[in-house]
């Protein structure tokens, strides 16, 4: 059975300020509420050890990336309509690259990575999806629960694979289905405790204090 354990950033994260901090690059391609969410926690202290070095859309008019350029932050765009997704995914290598990103986290990027731009962070790409996986993966995902009739919904950081909405679990969050949901409320509710899972998730996977055992996240005791 494969076991990764991860020695990467635990060293810069835990201890004290002058270390240096982990540079992350965020990928985004719609409004971006999971980026502003993850900068007001590294702003408030609450997500410790990291920084934004990069926002790196492809949609040149994402209004994550207007947000991210009103923040002060270093936004990128790389439009892909048209660009073979090889070819994209090379580009978007180097932009993180040039900005020395060492984690990459997917907040809305809707597009699929290729193996080579995986191969470049292994597990350093992470990703929120609005369902509690591996129920509902892909597109519209609030709605394929409602529709389903499920009664509990919610959301799931995993690290990312191959495979759409696929890789190794590392937190979920349950959001309760209420009698006559809408897909706007359910995903509202849900979006809420998204907010509340990427930053505390972040810091786990930054923390290096876990082994990824086949598709098992366990988290390391110290
Ligand atoms: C979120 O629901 C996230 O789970 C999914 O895409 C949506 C992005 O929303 N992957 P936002 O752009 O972060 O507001």
């Amino acid at each position: 059975m494969e076991q990764q354990v991860s020695e990467s950033a635990s060293q810069q994260v835990s201890g004290s300020d002058h270390r240096k901090r982990v540079r992350l690059g965020v990928l985004l391609s719609g409004r971006g509420s999971n980026f502003l969410n993850i900068a007001d926690c590294i702003e408030r202290g609450e997500l410790r050890g990291c920084e934004i070095a990069l926002v790196l859309s492809n949609v040149a008019d994402a209004p994550g990336l207007a947000a991210a350029r009103e923040r002060g932050f270093t936004a990128v765009a790389q439009p892909s309509p048209g660009v073979p997704r090889a070819e994209h995914d090379r580009a978007m290598l180097e932009h993180l690259r040039a900005h020395a990103v060492e984690y990459v986290i997917l907040a809305g990027y809707m597009r699929v990575l290729t193996p080579e731009f995986l191969q470049a962070f292994p597990q350093r790409v992470l990703n929120i999806h609005p369902s509690l996986l591996p129920s509902f993966p892909g597109l519209d995902a609030q709605r394929q629960a409602l529709e389903y009739g499920v009664k509990v919904a919610g959301c799931t950081v995993h690290f990312v694979d191959d495979a759409v909405d696929h890789g190794v679990v590392v937190m979920q969050r349950l959001v309760r289905v209420r009698e006559n949901d809408t897909v706007a409320r359910l995903s509202k509710r849900i979006l809420a405790q998204e907010h509340r899972l990427y930053p505390e998730a972040i810091a786990r996977v930054l923390s290096g204090r876990y082994e990824v055992r086949g598709r098992q996240y366990v988290p390391r005791l110290v």
